[in-house]
């Protein structure tokens, strides 16, 4: 139901958001580096108001045949405090069907600077290359109708049904 709501709220809203996305900060970190770790995990500036991330995640154990995605938002105000509720994907079905709105868009940001544009299974490491802020500003404040401020999203990647990484974006919005 909540997500029937949430599409509502994003279409309509969609007009109105024109906040600007800067990244502020990245946290990636393995549960079990034997399995996982990253090597990569960077924000680059070119410029005082562009900013783009790499990420590499390397994999030791092949194949990714299966693998669930949750992502947490969360609001600065005091702490990082809960605004909106948790969502959570499976990410090999997603990429068969492609059928979840909400998912797609954020497919959508990252899908050109990534390698994980194809189904499952995965039998290379994860390469994210220049995320550039640009790309946000045109999906994620589009259907993220937030105010100014600084956020935080928490994705938790478990994969093959075992608890793998967990990767923060910290982000801020403004008027430019
Ligand atoms: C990064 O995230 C991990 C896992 O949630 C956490 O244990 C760690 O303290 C964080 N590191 C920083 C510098 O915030
Ligand atoms: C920063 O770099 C981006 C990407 O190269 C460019 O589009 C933008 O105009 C630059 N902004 C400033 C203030 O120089
Ligand atoms: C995935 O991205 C890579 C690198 O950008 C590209 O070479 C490849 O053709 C893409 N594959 C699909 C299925 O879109």
């Amino acid at each position: 139901m909540w997500k029937l709501l949430l599409v509502k709220l994003w279409m309509s809203l969609a007009t109105i958001s024109m906040g600007y996305v800067t990244f502020t900060n990245l946290n990636c970190s393995s549960y079990n580096l034997d399995y996982l770790s990253f090597p990569t995990c960077q924000i680059k500036a070119v410029n005082r108001t562009h900013k783009y991330i790499n990420i590499h995640a390397k994999i030791y154990k092949f194949p990714i045949a299966e693998s669930w995605i949750k992502v947490k938002f969360r609001r600065f105000d005091n702490g990082y405090k809960v605004f909106f509720p948790d969502l959570s994907y499976d990410g090999c079905k997603f990429m068969k069907k492609q059928d979840n709105i909400i998912a797609q868009m954020f497919y959508r940001t990252f899908q050109r600077s990534s390698n994980m544009n194809h189904t499952c299974p995965y039998n290379h490491d994860i390469i994210v290359d220049k995320l550039f802020t640009g790309n946000l500003e045109k999906e994620f404040v589009r259907f993220i109708p937030i105010p100014n401020g600084a956020y935080a999203l928490y994705t938790e990647w478990s994969i093959n049904s075992v608890l793998r990484a967990s990767v923060k974006f910290y982000v801020k919005i403004s008027e430019y």
